[in-house]
């Protein structure tokens, strides 16, 4: 199949490499050359654990093309796929639908009868409509469209696209259904569910898939505040509700909040369709507003920790959302890092891979080279984001290099009793009661 990519930002590239590693022949748009001039060099612009290696060998083998030229890219294709950002718009949170528009507008100029147009961007309910308005408007006939929204997650991209544990596709046009069905033939072969819906249905369904999972989180980190205030432990809670199959253990882990460009943008989102259809989402709007405050008052967990924060110096562990991506965005580090710094604290922060990323979000902070670097004569060290390398700390050495013997472990990485055994006070999420006894 000749399918087409516009967009090579995450979901866009690991779409159409993964596409491509099925035996399609795939050509990526991006209508920024700089980008598109780095991926012809093998260069790629994010850090996805094993993409760089699929986009290499389909692009040796020839599967897998990049242009800066729309028209070129959907040429012969028989699948165009819109993987562009809808970022929320400024202001209001609603979905930003112009980089998609504009992305059909072009399309219309060159699209030949028969093709058919996917979303594979997060878009609200009544894009797929739209697009088919816009195309019509154009003076285009014989364009399919439909809707097939991407679960996969950041850090787990490739394994998450090639093992899906479903596939949605929202179509009524018989064409389209097809199309999708023989460019995800390999993963059927494999029994990945595959579920065709209308096309509103699925838009729909993307945004109520992120919202349930960020229900999921904020509830359980209210749970561990309860946890806090009444001496149990949020872990053991998780895992006994996570065993019932009804409830499930994923998405249980209590931290700092979620992040990422997906849950804060989508849930608002979500809120804001319901508002046009005059439908009241409060498990929504009331999850957006415990993660607001959640992430708002990680600093002063850190301050009940080290007393005042004015001169104090703060090792940061982890900056970006999540591990094994240096995606900054929303990320809970931000909020946390900024307000220590407004109360006067000094921040040295390491992060195996976001630092570039995070030197354009943070000013007057440190960057420090590994863990023990940040931790060398700071009052508190702090984990904000799980990576693996922060998992197996020497926490002798850490305390030996540590001024205040505190550890604020926001992703319950460590335990109290291993803290305490190498000497120090242990502030974990849900952990029994948050001050050591
Ligand atoms: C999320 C969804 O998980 C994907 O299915 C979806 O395709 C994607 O959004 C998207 O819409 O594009 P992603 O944002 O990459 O994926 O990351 P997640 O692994 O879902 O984590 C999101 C945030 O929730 C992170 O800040 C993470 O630390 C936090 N989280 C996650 C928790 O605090 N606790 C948990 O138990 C799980």
């Amino acid at each position: 199949m000749r399918i087409a990519m516009i967009g090579t930002g995450y979901v866009g590239l690991v779409s159409g490499a993964c596409f491509a590693d099925f035996g399609h022949q795939v050509c990526c748009i991006d209508k920024d050359s700089a980008k598109i001039d780095g991926l012809n060099a093998g260069r790629l612009p994010i850090w996805e654990p094993g993409l760089e290696a699929i986009v290499k060998a389909n692009a040796e083998r020839g599967r897998l093309t990049f242009t800066a030229s729309l028209p070129e890219g959907v040429k012969d294709a028989e699948a165009v796929f819109i993987a562009v950002g809808t970022p929320a718009r400024r202001g209001d949170g609603h979905a930003d639908l112009s980089f998609v528009f504009d992305a059909v507008r072009e399309l219309a100029k060159v699209i030949r009868p028969g093709t058919v147009v996917v979303t594979k961007s997060t878009v609200p309910v009544g894009t797929g409509d739209e697009i088919e308005r816009i195309l019509q408007e154009e003076g285009v006939g014989g364009v399919a469209v439909a809707s097939n929204p991407e679960f996969l997650r950041e850090g787990a991209a490739i394994a998450d696209f090639k093992h899906p544990d479903r596939i949605v596709v929202g179509a009524e046009n018989e064409r389209a259904q097809e199309v999708l069905k023989e460019i995800y033939r390999p993963l059927f072969l494999n029994r990945a569910p595959i579920l065709i819906t209308g096309r509103r249905t699925a838009e729909l369904t993307k945004y109520a898939a992120n919202a349930f999972l960020a229900v999921k989180i904020s509830f359980i980190n209210e749970i561990a505040d309860l946890c806090e205030a009444v001496d149990a432990d949020v872990q053991d809670v998780a895992r006994g509700i996570g065993l019932d199959n009804r409830i499930g253990p994923k998405f249980l882990h209590a931290g700092p909040g979620y992040g990422g460009s997906c849950f804060p943008k989508d849930t608002l989102a979500l809120l804001k369709t319901a508002d046009k259809a005059g439908v009241d989402q409060r498990i929504v709007r009331t999850t957006v507003q415990v993660n607001d405050d959640r992430k708002a008052a990680m600093v002063e967990r850190v301050a009940r920790a080290v007393g005042d924060l004015k001169g104090k110096r703060i090792a940061v562990l982890g900056l970006a959302f999540k591990p094994n991506t240096d995606d900054m965005r929303d990320a809970p580090s931000i909020p946390l890092i900024n307000a220590l710094v407004e109360r006067g604290a000094e921040v040295s922060a390491f992060d195996p891979v976001a630092r570039e990323q995070a030197e354009k979000v943070f000013t007057g902070i440190e960057f420090a080279s590994d863990a023990y670097a940040a931790a060398a004569g700071a009052d508190a060290l702090v984990i904000v984001t799980e990576w693996d390398e922060f998992r197996a700390l020497d926490l002798d050495k850490i305390a030996g290099s540590l001024k205040g013997k505190v550890l604020v472990d926001l992703r319950n990485v460590y335990d109290r009793v291993e803290a305490e055994q190498a000497g120090l006070v242990f502030y974990g999420v849900g952990r029994g009661k948050l001050e050591p006894a």
